[in-house]
Parts: structure tokens; C-alpha cells; sequence
């Protein structure tokens, strides 16, 4: 116990959310120490990092064939396994200013739908970058605990978690996903969604960094009280020169319409495979929204209207799994239960 609480003092104990768009780090009695895109600049002549988070973000589409840009967790999944090690250690490293005699217990926060082997690499990533001891806890559970559901009890908790990647949607009763579904769309499916229509419909090419900042400032799922516009400016795909166009949000709405049904669709999906105990506590609390995907606007109208109930974002959505996971890491023994399992070599 005296023990417990001295390494606490001492504790260099770090949490990862490890994201498909963004990277957070909490540490121990500090709070968040990074958060940066999931996004890292390799020299394709030596294989060596240029730059990772959001300095080798601002290269994507401006990169010499010398710079590949890489987004090590693409689809949900690790995609590339050298680069997310090679980001974990950088991250592990930074995270802890200074090197103390105890090595740090890291938590890392993965995708559900993770595979066994995709699970080894994580870990073996976190130990060769210098940790004592990796836990693993699966992305529904953190957000849950970020976002102060009652996991604990025997009740149903409705919780999705729109990210880059992926959006995660799980029932959660008695510290356990109960049922669960994780679909390959999320806000990097928005972005390409706007970059192809307004090629298609204003005839104007623009990159998937400036498809995200339209969507994140005029994108909606729902109408709005006061629909917005914004200048765009991109390659005219006729004549080649850049030009600017305006853009509605209306427009940019229409665009996102395909994959905010999909995302709705999951919702229902989940409903179709949910016990009538668990669907009756969830028809009375409502689902729970996190990630950055749920601040597109109207989207918990949109779904609260679609699916007949409660929606409620949470304060801050960026952070809530980060929020959960730090929770966890300090009180590992309260939440034991909601680690995954030791994978075995
Ligand atoms: N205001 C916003 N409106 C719509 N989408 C947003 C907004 N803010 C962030 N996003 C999107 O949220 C996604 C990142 O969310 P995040 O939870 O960090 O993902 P991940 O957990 O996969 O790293 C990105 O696709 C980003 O464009
Ligand atoms: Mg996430």
C-alpha cells in the first residue's frame, strides 16, 4: 500500500488514446501532455521520422516524393505496424520529461475490433519504448468512463464514438460490452465525401485538409437556424487554374448525407441485436455521443430524429476517451475488470 502510493508520487504512468485521426497522452497528476494528428513524415531514403503529429500533418499534399506522409492507424486498424511503433516510442518518450529509476505502467486505449495480433504489436511497442507494464482497454469502455456513464452497474449504457477512422458503437452493462459494432466511416469518409462532390458538382479539385476545415466549419446533418456559406478555394478541373467558388451549407450537407446514413444505419443495426431488457434502459437514457465526428452539427438531431431517441454529446468529445482512460490508470484497481486480457506470446 505505502508502497503503491510512493511509485503514485514518483509515477512517470502514462495513458495513450491511440486515434485514427489524433493522438492523446495523459500523464499521471500532470492531465494531457500531447495531442497531435496520427500523422507521421518518413524520409523514404533512410526510413527515418521527419516530423510526426501536427508538423508532418501540414505536409500532407504539399510532400516532395523524398516525404511519404503516413497515417500509421488508417482504417481503425494498424496499417502499418514500423510507423505506429515507431510513434508509440516517440510518444512514450516525449511523454516523460524526465527519466525517473521507475519505468512507467502505460495504458492504451485500442479499437474493439482489434486483432490478436494487432494487439501483441501495441504492446511489444509500448515495452521496447521503455514501459514496465502495457494494459490495453478497448475504446467503447474509455469513452464511456470519459464521458461518467455508471458502467459498473447492471444497466445499459448506448455509447458511439465518431473518430477519424471508425465509428464505434457499443452497449455496455456490468463493465462489459454487451453487443457491439464497428464500421469503417467516420469524419475521413466526410472529407473525401466533399472533396468528390464538389468535383463532381462545382467542377472544383480541393484537398482532403481543406475538405475537413469546410466540414468542420459549415458541415451540418441537419438543417440549421441559420444555414452558412464560405469561399473555397481549389483547381478548376477544366481549365487547371486555382479559383475560388462559394460553398453552401446546404451544399456541404447534401455531400455528407450518404455517410451520416450509414452511420444511423449502425445505430439501428445494433438496436436489431439487443437484448429487450438492455433496449428498454437505453430507450430511457438515450445514446451517448463522442469523438470529434459527433461535433458535426445536427448530428445528434439528425440521429435523435431518425432513431426515435435521447442524444446527448458530451462536453468535450476530442478528449473524452482520454478523459476515461486517464480515470482508469488512477484507479487501476477500481477498474481491473475493464482491461483486456493479458495476451498471451
Ligand atoms: N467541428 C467538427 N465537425 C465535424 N467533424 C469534426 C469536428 N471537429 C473534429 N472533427 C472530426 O473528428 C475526427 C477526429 O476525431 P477523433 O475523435 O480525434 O478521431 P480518432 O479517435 O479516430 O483519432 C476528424 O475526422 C475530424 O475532422
Ligand atoms: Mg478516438
Amino acid at each position: 500500500m505505502f508502497l503503491d502510493n510512493l511509485s503514485g508520487l514518483f509515477s512517470n504512468d502514462i495513458a495513450i488514446d491511440l486515434g485514427t485521426a489524433n493522438t492523446l497522452v495523459y500523464r499521471k497528476g500532470v492531465g494531457i501532455v500531447i495531442d497531435e494528428p496520427s500523422v507521421v513524415a518518413i524520409s523514404t531514403d533512410n526510413k527515418k521520422i521527419i516530423a510526426i503529429g501536427e508538423d508532418a500533418k501540414e505536409m500532407l499534399g504539399k510532400n516532395p516524393e523524398e516525404v511519404r506522409i503516413i497515417k500509421p492507424l488508417k482504417d481503425g486498424v494498424i496499417a502499418d505496424f514500423r510507423v505506429t511503433e515507431l510513434m508509440l516510442r516517440n510518444l512514450i518518450l516525449r511523454a516523460q520529461k524526465k527519466r525517473l529509476l521507475i519505468k512507467p505502467r502505460v495504458l492504451v486505449c485500442v479499437p474493439s475490433g482489434i486483432t490478436e495480433v494487432e494487439k501483441r504489436a501495441v504492446r511489444d511497442s509500448a515495452l521496447h519504448a521503455g514501459s514496465r507494464e502495457v494494459y490495453l482497454v478497448s475504446e467503447p469502455i474509455a469513452a464511456a468512463i470519459g464521458a461518467d456513464l455508471p458502467i459498473h452497474r447492471p444497466q445499459g449504457n448506448l455509447i458511439m464514438d465518431i473518430g477519424g477512422g471508425t465509428t464505434e458503437i457499443a452497449i455496455i452493462s456490468l463493465s462489459h460490452i454487451v453487443v457491439h459494432c464497428s464500421i469503417r466511416v467516420g469524419g475521413d469518409k466526410m472529407d473525401e465525401a466533399i472533396v468528390s462532390y464538389l468535383r463532381k458538382r462545382n467542377n472544383i479539385s480541393v484537398g482532403i485538409q481543406t475538405a475537413e476545415k469546410i466540414k468542420m466549419a459549415i458541415g451540418s446533418a441537419f438543417p440549421l437556424e441559420k444555414e452558412l456559406k464560405m469561399e473555397v478555394r481549389g483547381r478548376d478541373i477544366i481549365t487547371g487554374y486555382p479559383i475560388t467558388v462559394e460553398v453552401t451549407s446546404e451544399e456541404v450537407r447534401d455531400s455528407l448525407s450518404e455517410t451520416v446514413t450509414s452511420i444511423i444505419d449502425a445505430v439501428k443495426g445494433l438496436f436489431e441485436k439487443t437484448a429487450p431488457e438492455l433496449a428498454a434502459d437505453i430507450a430511457e437514457r438515450g445514446l451517448i455521443l463522442t469523438g470529434g465526428g459527433a461535433q458535426l452539427k445536427g448530428l445528434d438531431k439528425k440521429i435523435q430524429e431518425t432513431v426515435d431517441l435521447p442524444v446527448h454529446v458530451v462536453p468535450e468529445p476530442l478528449i473524452c476517451v482520454l478523459k476515461g482512460c486517464g480515470q482508469i490508470l488512477d484507479n487501476l484497481n477500481d477498474y481491473k475488470e475493464v482491461l483486456l486480457k493479458k495476451i498471451e506470446d
